[in-house]
């Protein structure tokens, strides 16, 4: 997928949509040899790299540097990359100022969290030539309001408030929305309710697509372990096993040997 038009297309024909989060060049590499859609540079850099407790810390400056590390390493893939914490907030000189940097950067779309107060903003960007992700239900730059990451529209009042912004949000212009953390049967009541796909990280199997963080479905993020989250491969262990080995191999003399050796 290299294109936009390709996430409409991809719901009109039923066919799922696969998105990772990625950060940097070597794991860019990675996922260019795979069928995954389209990579994300989310503002959870912050936190699976940089090891701050919440996405609040992320930056502009911090999203274009990785947005342009993570392009270098992809040919093929759709790129979108998170707009993060109040750059959508602080006028829309800044907006389009950080858009413009982190499509520069290489982005190919940007994603911005939340919808209330800004529906003007994102057909803006739109309407600029940006293509804009939506995001709603647990939007983590908001966890000091939400009272931390939690299911987001379980009751009836909050699920009409994510139901409303989700179909303004279509109609601001924006070519697909992420739905994190909220139930399943509102997902796929959002879900056919609109024309662009869903992508959806803990909102069961009825979006039209699912994102997780590579990290996290690597199983690297140790002690990490929402409901919905899948480990595809127990990566931390691995990885230490590997480093284990190499240390102990140094200390014993084990490596180098001959062939390594010049
Ligand atoms: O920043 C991020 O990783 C995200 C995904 C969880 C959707 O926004």
């Amino acid at each position: 997928m290299n294109s936009l038009l390709d996430f409409r297309k991809r719901k009109e024909a039923a066919n799922p949509i696969s998105v990772v989060t990625c950060y940097d060049y070597w794991s860019a590499r990675i996922i260019n040899e795979t069928n995954i859609d389209a990579v994300l540079v989310g503002d959870s850099v912050s936190m699976v790299v940089h090891g701050f407790p919440s996405t609040v810390h992320a930056e502009v400056e911090m999203m274009v540097y990785h947005t342009a590390a993570v392009k270098r390493g992809l040919s093929e893939k759709f790129l979108i990359a998170d707009l993060p914490f109040l750059a959508h907030r602080k006028g829309k000189r800044y907006l389009m100022e950080s858009i413009d940097s982190l499509m520069k950067a290489g982005a190919q779309a940007v994603k911005i969290e939340g919808a209330e107060g800004m529906l003007d903003a994102i057909e803006f960007v739109v309407k600029s030539g940006v293509p804009v992700m939506g995001h709603l239900g647990l939007t983590p730059q908001s966890y000091h309001q939400l009272g931390g990451f939690r299911l987001q529209g379980a009751e009836a009042e909050s699920a009409e408030q994510i139901e409303f912004y989700a179909k303004k949000l279509e109609d601001a212009g924006v070519f697909s929305l992420v739905l994190e953390m909220v139930p399943a049967s509102l997902a796929q009541r959002i879900t056919e309710s609109l024309t662009i796909p869903t992508i959806g990280i803990g909102a069961g199997p009825h979006t039209n697509g699912q994102v997780l963080v590579l990290q996290d479905l690597l199983g690297l993020t140790k002690d990490f372990d929402p409901r919905f989250l899948k480990k595809y491969v127990n990566g931390f262990e691995l990885l230490k096993g590997a480093l284990r080995q190499f240390d102990e191999e140094v200390k014993q003399r084990h490596f180098p040997t001959a062939k390594h050796s010049y």
